[in-house]
């Protein structure tokens, strides 16, 4: 992020704790309940935003040589990335063009050719149809220029593989960031490594998920018995960036800073800061590595969600890679805390309880999420 935003970003949240908190809305809010379980706005959500926005599906190092490959699924479609010869990232439909069988069933590995596993037709990895066993007689006049395996708009930009399904438009990662690229850039996911890699199967609405993270009010009950004494009670700022948040949860060291000059202020060292890249990716960036959860929405009360945290990769002593897995382990333990809640809220929600949930003035980042969401499938 920009040094002055850094320093502003600072300021308002010395601003909060002294109590002149410019982050409080005007006023509490009822949020109605349809949107966490109603299977017609899950399919709209799909149609408009899984489906048509550019979303990260890898790290740039998931497809770390020539003809690396791996197969994901995006909006519930199969998908198929590979890297070819010159190191350019492509994408496909994992669908075969003979009678649609999956391609590749594996999940990743090196290949830079692909064999459809019901009758061999088979392609290179940058789409060409290469080879179809008994054409002359079972398909004479093919041509196969018109078989070519789908593609899909793909980009590698800041070190991410970003995708999108929708062929008409493209791929402009860099519009669709706007501003927040700045920050994303200085993340510099390229330089860093997974060090691992955690998935969970959450039977919840992707939308509580996102709400889980966006503010601190939860902090000092839910997570008492981990990173509560970290953090003052019940202080946040958020900020919208056309469609992406990012959401500071400052630390209690922060107060610190105001005794100190501000060339030595460094905001990641006494704050969480929390990215919500919409759709679908979220950053937990920390004093000295990240976290990133994608969300993959599976269903009005289901959804997978991948968790990795991306370290330095030049860091490697032993003792390093004990301070990470420890680190690691710790944000898994407190998101385990979220994720339970989670589920909770997703079938209180179906006991038909409450006609609303309620959002205090301190939680309106969770308003402003909502109005993004109801935006993109308006
Ligand atoms: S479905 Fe793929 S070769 Fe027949
Ligand atoms: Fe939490």
């Amino acid at each position: 992020m920009d040094r002055s935003v850094e320093i502003e970003l600072i300021d308002d949240l010395l601003g909060l704790q002294a109590q002149t908190p410019p982050f409080l809305d005007e006023q509490w809010h009822r949020e109605s309940l349809e949107r966490y379980y109603s299977p017609d706005i899950f399919r709209r959500e799909q149609a408009q935003i899984s489906a048509r926005l550019p979303q990260i599906i890898a790290h740039g190092s998931a497809l770390p040589e020539p003809n690396a490959y791996l197969t994901t699924e995006v909006a519930g479609r199969p998908v198929l990335l590979t890297r070819n010869e010159d190191g350019a990232v492509q994408a496909f439909f994992n669908v075969c063009r003979h009678r649609s069988a999956k391609m590749v069933r594996e999940h990743e590995g090196c290949e830079h050719r692909f064999r459809c596993p019901y009758h061999g037709w088979t392609w290179n990895n940058i789409g060409d149809l290469i080879g179809v066993p008994h054409e002359k007689t079972g398909f004479p006049g093919l041509d196969r220029s018109e078989f070519g395996l789908v593609p899909l708009p793909c980009q590698e930009y800041a070190g991410w593989i970003w995708l999108s399904l929708d062929s008409d438009s493209g791929i402009e990662v860099e519009h669709h960031l706007g501003d927040i690229r700045h920050d994303l850039l200085a993340m510099d996911a390229g330089s860093h490594k997974i060090f691992a890699t955690e998935t969970r199967e959450i039977k919840a609405n992707w939308n509580i998920l996102v709400e889980g993270g966006i503010e601190a009010y939860h902090f000092r009950v839910a997570h008492k018995n981990n990173i509560a004494d970290l953090f003052p009670d019940n202080l946040s700022s958020c900020h919208s960036y056309g469609p992406h948040l990012r959401s500071i949860l400052p630390r209690t060291t922060l107060a610190s800073l105001a005794d100190q000059p501000r060339e030595q202020w460094r905001l990641r060292d006494h704050a969480n800061i929390l990215y919500s890249f919409f759709p679908g990716a979220q950053f937990l960036v920390q004093s000295d590595h990240f976290v990133w959860i994608r969300g993959i929405p599976l269903g009005p009360d289901h959804t997978r969600l991948e968790l990795s945290t991306l370290v330095p990769g030049s860091e490697n002593t032993l003792a390093k890679q004990e301070y990470w897995r420890k680190n690691h382990a710790f944000t898994v333990l407190t998101l385990d805390e979220d994720f339970q809640l989670a589920e909770d809220i997703q079938s209180g929600l179906a006991s038909g309880a409450n006609s609303h949930l309620n959002f205090g003035r301190f939680e309106g980042a969770l308003d402003t999420f909502n109005r993004i969401v109801d935006q993109a499938i308006a």
